[in-house]
This record gives structure tokens, C-alpha cells and sequence, in this order.
């Protein structure tokens, strides 16, 4: 690795050797503190719904489309028609969503930051947003540049012929790279196969390596979107292409009909760009000069652009058509035979054997090129289902647009989460797809205070003997289950829909089946009796659950002697098992949950940074963070009902005892033998006595210097009201995470 080779090694800003350096293992709470209003130049309130309805939407369309076809000197278009490089951008920026965490996509304009900046598979993508800053620069923060990334390829594809499905706007800038996502921890960009030990979990045969690689990964290699066109590792192998194909596209939630109309679809329009070799281009943006303003990949060879242009060295035209939609990319799939050949640029690729010169030139009118393919295209012909769903797109060009229309529509769409964060006047009007978690449009009337205040009362009237099993633990655990499931990555999740009673997410063993089973059942019971009360109102079982948080977190309270009142917006809707999408819903099962000090770490993380994992996809800062954990340990609201880490001889109280005691010095730890340092036992330091047992996630508070500072502010002698306050507002921000309907567009990330 050739890390941190600067000219000058600052000494100041940041610079120096530091504390991640000497001690690389320490915990890194970074990614809690991304996204922090002050970093926000248009101020924590700016809501970019209200901004956004200040946008006229055509006007922005005719502009984009005069762009499209305005040719400018300093990066020429190919054929005149930016259409391909507007396309590719789009879906470059949408296509690093993964939906093993839901991180990656469009949703936050990720594009313009470094790393992603300065990928090999971005290159001149730079040039692709330059041209749109005109635009952007016209209506500001009317429209995000995260919107306007996936607006211009939208607009491209139906100005080029193929009417699509319908847009929605409605994605909200972000002002850093996410720190939270993981890319992979490779030293080198791209990588051999020697670097890719670790993605692959050491197998370099290209054959069989796809399936091992590293969860949660969507990519083949460090610095790509998917695959790399040239086949694994660089070998022209289509067949092996294939597999790497299926796993990355399978990663983004795509199936084998929309892998294929993805690719086909795409490489309909444009061209790849070899002309001239790599020893000609200079830094990626991240890397270049100061003068060339965030603009990367300079061409010295002659002007640098159009017929001397390069992008990926490869050197390919898909169509004879690269400017009108067609079905012209299967045609010529089917109907060649390709060879393999090397691109001017050196890059490897294939040609048709024997064809005529039917692609056009993109500068030369009159002038033509024989068809070409990349490796991962002629893998559509090496697979056997990618063959079979080749040849019915041949066979059946409507069904083919039709297929890619709404799978384009998913792949800019899938991070955005609730249907009521879409705005803009080309929302399909029609039945949501299963892929947007639909909840049912209800007609009944939404309950008012008094029966948020009567539907507690009846809650906890079934405390105690009556309901074996219903307690505050369980009450606050099933809520926590039902609101915790939301991550903010691509925004599914959440107590709405009251999906914690459906499958997959009633059977996570987070969830503790059995006793949600009799939380469920009680909450059920309270419904069915105050509905049958009612006339037009009715109550959800999915307010119900988070009531029961309400009810629970409030009668702690009480009981510390610290009354208050937790916020509640009633409003939610219980959806139904068909409208929920078991296969992909079972990715967001939580491998550990330290709230509710659930499982613990693998090989690749400990126990404490999947706590901030989980942290960071509920946006929570760190102060949040550790209150919401100690909250919870007093309320004994461990996903088992255990004992571990509540260091109090009072649960169900909520009392800031957890941090009284975690901090007390009379307290010895020591790891519990055989539980590989998972479990810790405190004992009495004088006597010896045991007195709690603990795990990594209760200790980090104590031991991790930063999180030991907001532990001590809340374990001080006068913080017991402070603890309360601070807890019920981080309680109350998860269990509103997912309303969407009643919040505004503001909070994003
Ligand atoms: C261009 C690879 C899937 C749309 C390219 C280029 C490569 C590539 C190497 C050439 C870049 C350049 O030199 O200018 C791949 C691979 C894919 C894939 C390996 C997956 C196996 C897709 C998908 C879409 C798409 C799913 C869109 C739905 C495009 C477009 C261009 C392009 C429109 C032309 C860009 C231009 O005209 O400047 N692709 N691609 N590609 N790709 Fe893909």
C-alpha cells in the first residue's frame, strides 16, 4: 500500500500521528457524529420538501433536455447527446446500494465525495456533474444534487425513446462521505487477487469465489460499482463473469430478469471509451492538482477528449442505435460471434467476427464500427437463465421495455424508503410494488388524546398477574423491537405497519418470539376491545406496540420518582403479511443489538461496534447513544429478561443507576473464562463478593474515554432528572424514525 504519500506532512488540522493511528483497534465513534446540523451550510431546519415545492419541475426538464443535446467544447458528446454519460451517472450513483444494510445508493448524493469521487469506475463521471452545475447553480437548494444525478438519467432514457414508469424527487443532500459504510478493507484500489484475499475470504478461483464474498459487500473489487467488465480478476472468462454478476446484482435486490434488463437496457444507450492508453491520464479528482477544481483523470494525449477520450480503456459500441432506446443490444448479442480483441486503450473486449461496420462513430458522421461487447455482457450468453432471459428480451422487445422501465424505476428508487417521502408530479399513481413495504390506506379516524391517555391506563391494568410475562421489560423491549428495526440507510423498517407481528421480523431471535408472542397477544386484547367500542375510530396494534413503550417508559418514570411525559404521535397503520417482503425484510434480523444486549460480534467486528453500527443506522448521536443504553438496563429491558448489565438492585425503574454503578470504583471486572471476553463478572473489590455481570456493550460506556465522559454526566449526583429527560427524547426520536407522514423531509440521515 502506498497510503499517505503527501508532499508535506501537515502539522496542523488533523495532521501528525493520532489516536486511530497508535491504537487502530480503539473503538472509532466517528460515524455518530456525521451529519451534524452545524456541517449543514443550509442550517439544521432547512426541510427540503418545502424547498423542493419552489421547483418547477418542467422548466428543470426542459433545461436538462437542452443540455442533453448541447455539445460543450471542454467534453464533447458522443453523437451529440450526453444521454450515456448522464445514464451511466445515475446509475452509478444508485447502483452502491446493497440491501444487506441498506447502505450505498442515490438517496444522499454520495457521488460527489471522496472515496466515490475518485473511483476507476467514476471516471469522468466528474465531467458528467460539472455539466450539470449550470443547472444545479440556476435552482439551488430547490433540488439536491442527489435528486438532479438521477432526474438527468431519467430524462435521458425518455428523451432517447423508452417513456419509463414514473421518478419521484425527494433525496436529500448529504454534506460528507458516509463513515459509515464499509467498502471493504483492502489497501489498494481494484486490488489482484492477492489484495482481494480478504473479500473473498482467501479463494482466488475465479469460478467459485463470487458466493464468499464478504458480507455486506455489492462489489467485486475496491474502486468498482459491481463487476469488473473485463471478467473476474481481469480474465476474459464469461462464464465466471456471470457468477460475480449474479452475487453483486443479488446483493442490490436485483433477481436474475432484472439483472439481465438492467445491463441490456443500459448498454442500449452510448459507448465505453478506450482510445488511448492509461499512461496518458493523470490523478483521479481526490489526487489532482489544486487547479484543476475537483476535476480528475486530465488526457494529455492531444485534446484529451472526444475520439481521444478514456474512461474505462475499453473501447466499445453496443448498438447501432446509441441515442434511441431499441432491442438492438440482444440483436447483436444473439446474432455475432465475438472474439476477443484488445481496445486501443489495452483493455480487453470483444469484437464480432466477420460482421460489417454497422456502429456508428460517435465523431465521424458516415463512418462505422463493427459490433463490440465487454466480457460482462457476453456473460448474458454463458449463463444458462441469463441466456433464457436474453432470448425472450430478443423475442419480445415490449416485454423487454416494459421489464427495464420498472426495474430502472427500482434501482434509483430502493433507498428511498416510505412512500411519503416521494414528491414531485411523476409518482406512479398505481398500486405500490411489494419492494416499497406498502402500508394499506386506511379510512377509519386516528385516536385523539384522550384515548392515547385511556388505551395506557387499559395497558397497564394487565400488568401483573393477570398477563404472566407482560412486565415494563417486555412492554419496552417488543416497542424497542418494532421502532428499532428501521435503518436510516435506505429507510425500511420501523414500528409502522406493525410488521413485528408479521414475518419475518416476529420470528428474529432478537425479538424473543415467546414473549413477544404474550406482548402481542395483550396488545391484541386491549385493541379488539377498543375498537368494538368505537364507530369510526380504530386503533393500530402497530400504535398499540409503541404505546406500550409510552406506557411502560412513563410508569418507570413514576416509579424513580422522576414523572414524565413521553411524546406520542398516534397515526400508525397495521399492514398485512402480503404486502410485506419476507426475503428481504429478513435483512434487517439485527446480528446483535445492543440495546437490548443481544448476540455479539464475529470475526470481522466486535460486540461494541455493532452496537455503534446499529447506532448509526438509527442516527443516533453519542450522547443518544449511551443514554438510550442505560435506559434501557434499568427498565431490565434485556431482549431475554436477563440480569446482565442491569447494575441495579431496583429494575424497572428508570433511575440512573446503571451509570451510578457501572462508574463506581468498588466494582472489580474481570472476563467470565470460556466466553471468549463476551461476559464479565463485577465483583465486590474488597470482598469479593459477585455482585452484577456485564457484557462488552455495558462495560465500553466505562471504559471507552469519550463514552466514559457522557456516562459521567449522567451518573452524576444531580442527573437522575436529566437521564430521564434525555432518555424519553432519544426513545421518543427511534420510535418516530420511520414517520415520515407527520415529520417533513428534514431528517435524513
Ligand atoms: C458504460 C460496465 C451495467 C449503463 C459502461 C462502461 C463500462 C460499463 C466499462 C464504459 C465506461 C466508459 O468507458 O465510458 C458495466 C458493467 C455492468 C454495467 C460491468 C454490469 C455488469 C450497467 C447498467 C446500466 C449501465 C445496469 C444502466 C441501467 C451504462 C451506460 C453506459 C455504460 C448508459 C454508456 C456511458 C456513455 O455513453 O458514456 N458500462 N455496466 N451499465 N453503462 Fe454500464
Amino acid at each position: 500500500a502506498d497510503f499517505g504519500k503527501c508532499p508535506i506532512k501537515s502539522n496542523v488540522v488533523g495532521g501528525g500521528t493520532r489516536s486511530q493511528d497508535w491504537w487502530p483497534c480503539a473503538l472509532n465513534l466517528a460515524v455518530l457524529r456525521q451529519n451534524a446540523d452545524a456541517s449543514n451550510p443550509l442550517g439544521g431546519d432547512f426541510d427540503y420538501a418545502t424547498a423542493f415545492a419552489q421547483l418547477d419541475v418542467e422548466e428543470l426538464r426542459k433545461d436538462l433536455t437542452a443540455l442533453q443535446t448541447d455539445s460543450q467544447t471542454w467534453w464533447p458528446a458522443d453523437y451529440g447527446n450526453y444521454g450515456g454519460l448522464f445514464i451511466r451517472m445515475a446509475w452509478h450513483s444508485a447502483g452502491t446500494y446493497r440491501q444487506i444494510d441498506g447502505r450505498g445508493g442515490a438517496g444522499m448524493g454520495q457521488q460527489r465525495f471522496s472515496q466515490l469521487n475518485s473511483w476507476a469506475d467514476n471516471t469522468s463521471l466528474d465531467k458528467a456533474r460539472r455539466l450539470l452545475w449550470p443547472i444545479k447553480q440556476k435552482y439551488g437548494s430547490s433540488i439536491s444534487w442527489a435528486d438532479l444525478m438521477e432526474f438527468a438519467g431519467h430524462v435521458a432514457i425518455e428523451n432517447m425513446g423508452l417513456p419509463l414508469y414514473g421518478f419521484a424527487f425527494g433525496r436529500v443532500d448529504t454534506w460528507q462521505a458516509d463513515e459509515g459504510i464499509y467498502w471493504g478493507s483492502e489497501d489498494a484500489m481494484y486490488g489482484d487477487a492477492d489484495s482481494n484475499r480478504d473479500r473473498y475470504n482467501g479463494s482466488t478461483d475465479i469460478t467459485g469465489r463470487s458466493a464468499l464474498l464478504e458480507k455486506p459487500l455489492g462489489a467485486t473489487n475496491m474502486g468498482l460499482i459491481y463487476v469488473d467488465p473485463e471478467g473476474p480478476s481481469g480474465q476474459p472468462n464469461p462464464a465466471a463473469s456471470a457468477l460475480d454478476i449474479r452475487t453483486t446484482f443479488g446483493r442490490m435486490g436485483m433477481n436474475d430478469e432484472e439483472t439481465v434488463a438492467l445491463i441490456g437496457g443500459g448498454h442500449t444507450f452510448g459507448k465505453t471509451h478506450g482510445a488511448v492508453a492509461s499512461t496518458y491520464i493523470g490523478p483521479e479528482p481526490n489526487a489532482a492538482g489544486i487547479e484543476l477544481q475537483g476535476l480528475g483523470w486530465h488526457n494529455s494525449f492531444k485534446s484529451g477528449v472526444a475520439e481521444y477520450a478514456r474512461t474505462s480503456g475499453i473501447e466499445v459500441i453496443w448498438t447501432r442505435t446509441p441515442t434511441n432506446w431499441s432491442n438492438d443490444f440482444f440483436t447483436s448479442l444473439f446474432k455475432n460471434n465475438f472474439t476477443l480483441v484488445e481496445s486501443p486503450g489495452g483493455a480487453t473486449q470483444w469484437e464480432a467476427l466477420g460482421a460489417n461496420a454497422s456502429h456508428p462513430d460517435p465523431f465521424v458522421a458516415g463512418s462505422f464500427r463493427k459490433p463490440t461487447m465487454l466480457t460482462s455482457d457476453l456473460a448474458l450468453l454463458h449463463d444458462t437463465s441469463y441466456y433464457n432471459i436474453s432470448e425472450t428480451f430478443l423475442n419480445t422487445p415490449a416485454y423487454f421495455a416494459e421489464t427495464f422501465s420498472r426495474t430502472w424505476f427500482k434501482l434509483l428508487h430502493r433507498d428511498m424508503g416510505p412512500l411519503s417521502r416521494y414528491l414531485g408530479p411523476y409518482v406512479p399513481k398505481g398500486k405500490p410494488l411489494l419492494w416499497q413495504d406498502p402500508l394499506p390506506t386506511v379510512s377509519y379516524a386516528t385516536i385523539d388524546n384522550n384515548d392515547v391517555q385511556q388505551l395506557k391506563g387499559a395497558i397497564l391494568a394487565l400488568l401483573g398477574p393477570a398477563t404472566p410475562g407482560l412486565n415494563v421489560s417486555s412492554l419496552i423491549t417488543t416497542a424497542w423491537g418494532a421502532a428499532s428495526s428501521f435503518r436510516i440507510s435506505d429507510k425500511r423498517g420501523g414500528a409502522n405497519g406493525g410488521r413485528i407481528a408479521l414475518q419475518p421480523q416476529r420470528s428474529f431471535k432478537a425479538n424473543n418470539p415467546e414473549r413477544l408472542d404474550v406482548v402481542l397477544g395483550a396488545l391484541q386484547k386491549v385493541q379488539k376491545s377498543f375498537n368494538a367500542k368505537q364507530k369510526k375510530k380504530q386503533v393500530s396494534l402497530a400504535d398499540l406496540i409503541v404505546l406500550g413503550g409510552v406506557a411502560a417508559v412513563e410508569k418507570a418514570a413514576r416509579d424513580a420518582r422522576s414523572p414524565v411525559s413521553v411524546p406520542f404521535t398516534p397515526g400508525r397503520v397495521d399492514t398485512t403479511q402480503d404486502l410485506t417482503d419476507v426475503e428481504t425484510f429478513a435483512y434487517l434480523a439485527p446480528e446483535a443489538d445492543g440495546f437490548r444486549n443481544y448476540g455479539h460480534g464475529n470475526a470481522r467486528a466486535r460486540t461494541e461496534e455493532l452496537l455503534v453500527d446499529k447506532a448509526s443506522l438509527l442516527s443516533l448521536n453519542i450522547p443518544e447513544m449511551t443514554v438510550l443504553v442505560g435506559g434501557m438496563r434499568a427498565l431490565g429491558a434485556n431482549f431475554d429478561g436477563s440480569t446482565t448489565g442491569i447494575l441495579t438492585d431496583r429494575p424497572g425503574r428508570l433511575t440512573n443507576d446503571f451509570f451510578v454503578n457501572l462508574l463506581n470504583i468498588s466494582t472489580v471486572w474481570t472476563p467470565v473464562n470460556g466466553t471468549a471476553e463476551e461476559l464479565f463478572q463485577g465483583s465486590d473489590r474488597v470482598t469479593g463478593a459477585p455482585k452484577y455481570t456485564a457484557t462488552r456493550v455495558d462495560l465500553i460506556l466505562g471504559s471507552h474515554p469519550e463514552l466514559r465522559a457522557v456516562s459521567e454526566v449522567y451518573g452524576s449526583g444531580n442527573a437522575q432528572q436529566k437521564f430521564v429527560n434525555d432518555f424519553v427524547k432519544a426513545w421518543a426520536k427511534v420510535a418516530d424514525l420511520d414517520r415520515y407522514d407527520i415529520r417533513g423531509r428534514k431528517q435524513n440521515n
